[in-house]
């Protein structure tokens, strides 16, 4: 497992290549798909329909080609980011199982696949649009992470139908859509703290999003969850670095006539993530113990954040 507080410029670097490889993987071979399936290859038009991000409007996720754009554009960043905030909350927790609420192109899987954990993790990813599948699917290179995807979102009552206490994690990461107000779903298949002292959220949202975060804090807490807010500043400083060129990926977005004209990137100014981290001190069962051993382990009494010390911008909840 990744220190977190600890990271060396070696480690870090290992980590990029790996990112960058397998970004660049699943883009090649998402890419032959769509060649294979006659689609009109248009990245331009791909990156105009994702702009719709910057002005605050979904795109059309579900536009063969558009995960492609996305991917190269965002999805360094969203691992980045996921994998930030995991090394500073987790500390020596190890999830075995995780559900990937909005799973896109498979940032959450790659983010937990670079975390390294000595736990193998097993993640259902639940995403509304067939072509993130696609390239979500299209992703080979993980080692410690098994992962498959399926058809659905948090407003159709997909969640309900799943048997949501066999996850030891729920990541939302950038999921919710602009001006999302569909709570009740969510909130029915999430249940009160009582019965959830086995399970972690972790939400990402950009900061243009911290009113949908402040609005589901707010919501779990009523239902008696702890939750705790972080924000990118607090995150490893390491990892906020992009001065190693993510050169794999950087060939196959030239390739494809450099859409959009900024080169993919890890980090960038000001990414303005915020974090809600919602029963952060889960009873999860140590290495070596199952889930059924673990009944009736008492709960650790505090967070067991190695990099709790660091922490800069630990927000409010917005309440
Ligand atoms: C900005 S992307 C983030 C993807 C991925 N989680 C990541 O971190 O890269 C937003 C994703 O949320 C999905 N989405 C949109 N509305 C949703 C909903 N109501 N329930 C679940 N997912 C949704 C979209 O299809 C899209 O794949």
């Amino acid at each position: 497992m990744l220190p977190s507080d600890r990271l060396s410029v070696f480690e870090w670097r290992r980590l990029v290549e790996k990112l960058d490889r397998a970004v660049a993987e699943a883009a090649r071979l998402y890419f032959q798909r769509l060649t294979s399936r006659h689609i009109r290859i248009d990245p331009n038009r791909w990156s105009d329909e994702l702009d719709e991000l910057r002005l605050q409007r979904e795109p059309d996720y579900d536009k063969p080609g558009l995960p492609l754009v996305y991917a190269l554009k965002y999805m360094p960043r969203r691992v980045i980011s996921t994998l930030g905030s995991l090394l500073l909350v987790l500390g020596d927790r190890h999830p075995a199982s995780v559900l990937d609420i909005g799973s896109g192109t498979g940032s959450t899987a790659l983010a937990l696949d670079l975390l390294n954990s000595p736990r193998h993790i097993s993640l259902l990813g639940i995403e509304p649009s067939r072509e993130m599948i696609a390239f979500a699917e299209s992703s080979r290179y993980r080692a410690r992470v098994s992962a498959r995807y399926e058809e659905g979102s948090v407003s159709d009552g997909t969640l309900r139908g799943l048997t949501l206490e066999t996850f030891d994690l729920l990541v939302f990461s950038a999921s919710f859509p602009y001006r999302f107000d569909e709570w009740a779903p969510l909130l029915d298949a999430l249940g009160g703290y009582e019965d959830n002292i086995d399970k972690m959220i972790l939400v990402v949202e950009p900061e243009a999003k911290v009113g949908i975060l402040d609005s589901f804090a707010r919501r779990l807490r009523a239902r008696g969850w702890p939750t705790e807010r972080l924000c990118c500043h607090d995150l490893p400083e390491l990892i906020k670095r992009d001065d190693i060129p993510l050169k794999n990926t950087q060939e196959v977005w030239k390739r494809i006539g450099s859409p959009g004209f900024t080169p993919p990137r890890t980090w960038w100014n000001p990414p303005d993530d915020r974090f809600l981290i919602a029963n952060p001190n889960p009873s999860w069962p140590s290495l070596g113990e199952s889930r059924m051993t673990r009944a009736g382990r008492p709960q650790s009494p505090v967070m067991a954040r190695s990099g709790a010390s660091s922490i800069q911008c630990r927000v409010g909840d917005g309440s």
